[in-house]
């Protein structure tokens, strides 16, 4: 097999969802690990360690990765610090499925900040949220009410995801994974500054509102982080389903008015 040939193979094996090379000398895992030797306690009048009844009780504070993820977003001043921080945080397992970190795109200082869920493969090939299929129909919707990646204060639309790495086969992301990079999220929206903030179907709405139900949620304002809000059909929802185009439509025109209003 030439080089190409392998690393096609290579990156189809990853494509199927394997994450683990197989060596060739066989692992038994079952196997118990040999007995450390017992260590020698000195007792009696020499020893001059308390014991164990009579120590103090020191409490343990053991930090969750929440924990840390709200210390490294809150030591972020700027949305670079925080794609850094992003990029050396490890205690998220979708990290190490992942190509890329897809941090986010469009203009960082437009009055519109869309959250979607995660990337899907085109995403992570590249780095960037909403390129796939589901992206060009974002794309399309808000170029309908005059705004675009490219466009300055209201004519623009800054975008990000909950989860910045790619979940394998594009599963919906755990409640734990969210929970552990909602620190990240609220600060890149502390950062970015938007006057308005549209989430794009249920998972955003679970992060930020603590709610799901998108049918329910979606054309009705609320707020979160002291920012209106505005949850959608995720596109790729009107892409299984064309009938709920005429409700985005609906909610387009009220996020419009709102903005120019
Ligand atoms: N769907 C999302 O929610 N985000 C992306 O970046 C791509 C597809």
């Amino acid at each position: 097999m030439d080089y190409h040939a392998a690393l096609a193979a290579l990156e189809w094996q990853v494509e199927l969802g394997a994450d683990e090379a197989i060596g060739e000398t066989p692992v038994n895992r079952y196997e118990l690990p040999k007995a450390a030797p017992k260590p020698v306690i000195k007792s009696g009048p020499t020893s001059n360690i308390a014991p164990i009844s009579q120590m103090p009780v020191i409490p343990v504070v053991q930090e969750t990765a929440a924990d840390i993820a709200r210390i490294m977003a809150g030591r972020c001043d700027t949305l670079a610090a925080l794609r850094d921080a992003l990029a050396v945080f490890e205690h998220c397992a979708l990290k190490k499925g992942a190509r890329n970190l897809v941090f986010s795109d469009g203009n960082p200082t437009a009055r519109v900040m869309v959250i979607g869920e995660a990337p899907g493969r085109e995403e992570d090939r590249s780095g960037r949220p909403f390129v796939g299929p589901t992206g060009q129909l974002l794309d399309r919707m808000f170029a309908a009410i005059g705004m675009t990646r490219e466009g300055e204060g209201a004519a623009g639309v800054y975008i990000t995801n909950v989860m910045p790495w790619r979940p394998p086969h594009n599963r919906d992301p755990e409640p734990e994974e969210i929970a552990m990079m909602m620190p990240f999220l609220e600060r890149h929206i502390t950062l970015a500054a938007p006057d308005v903030v549209v989430l794009m179907g249920n998972t955003p709405c679970q992060a930020v509102l603590g709610k799901r139900g998108i049918t329910r949620l979606r054309g009705n304002w609320t707020e979160a982080f002291g920012k209106p809000v505005m949850p959608m059909f995720h596109p790729a929802a009107l892409l299984r389903d064309g009938l709920k185009k005429r409700d985005s439509w609906a909610d387009l025109l009220a996020l419009n008015a709102r903005l120019k209003g």
